[in-house]
């Protein structure tokens, strides 16, 4: 089972997806830590419900992004975390963490990369016309949504779409994505692990 922590800003809709794949037994990981830097996100709530561990504290805390970092490192490894599952994360990765989960930290970006990185992604894509956009999973390197791309889904854009109707679609297919990719990923690591 993977030790995972997942690290989110928000509302925390694709985290709570994680808790309930975890609880139905599709998604084969043990949710160790919510890592968080906003104070009054809802997805801490959803924490405490779930009964996770949660760790909240911003750059500024500290006094800078390496010292920010280190003390995140101590809070997973203190668990025993092994992979990061970055969920609507609004920083980037510095290389304190990077160097210590190398190729162990993933993302969910709202948008077919490498099409419409960094912000709103969403509003880019209406902004652009776009027919087309969707979801993006990929591993995190130390640039705005560049990593090695692990799969992708489609969403149509309708012409008489709103903002809302388009992060709805984007957001449904990430509740299943998510999750299903990261338990073939898992799957695939542990028989590339075996003698
Ligand atoms: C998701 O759409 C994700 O793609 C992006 O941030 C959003 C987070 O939403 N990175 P939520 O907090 O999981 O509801």
């Amino acid at each position: 089972m993977k030790r995972i922590a997942v690290f989110a800003s928000g509302s925390g809709s694709n985290f709570q997806a994680l808790v309930e794949a975890v609880n139905a037994g599709t998604l084969d990981a043990n949710i160790r830590l919510l890592v968080c830097d906003q104070p009054s996100a809802a997805v801490l709530l959803r924490a405490q419900q779930a009964r996770i561990d949660s760790f909240c504290s911003s750059p500024k805390d500290f006094a800078d992004k390496t010292a920010f970092e280190m003390e995140i490192v101590q809070q997973l490894k203190s668990r025993d975390v092994e992979f990061i599952v970055l969920a609507g994360y609004m920083r980037l990765i510095g290389t304190t963490i990077l160097q210590e989960y190398p190729e162990s930290i993933v993302n969910i970006h709202p948008s077919l990369l490498p099409a419409f990185p960094g912000k709103d992604a969403i509003g880019q894509a209406l902004d652009a016309g776009a027919q087309v956009s969707g979801l993006t999973i990929h591993y995190v390197d130390s640039g705005m949504d560049t990593g090695p791309i692990i799969a992708q889904t489609e969403i149509q854009i309708h012409s008489n779409d709103s903002r809302d109707d388009v992060q709805k679609r984007i957001q449904q297919a990430e509740h299943i994505c998510y999750a299903k990719v990261l338990q073939e990923l898992f799957t695939k690591e542990t028989t590339n692990a075996s003698p």
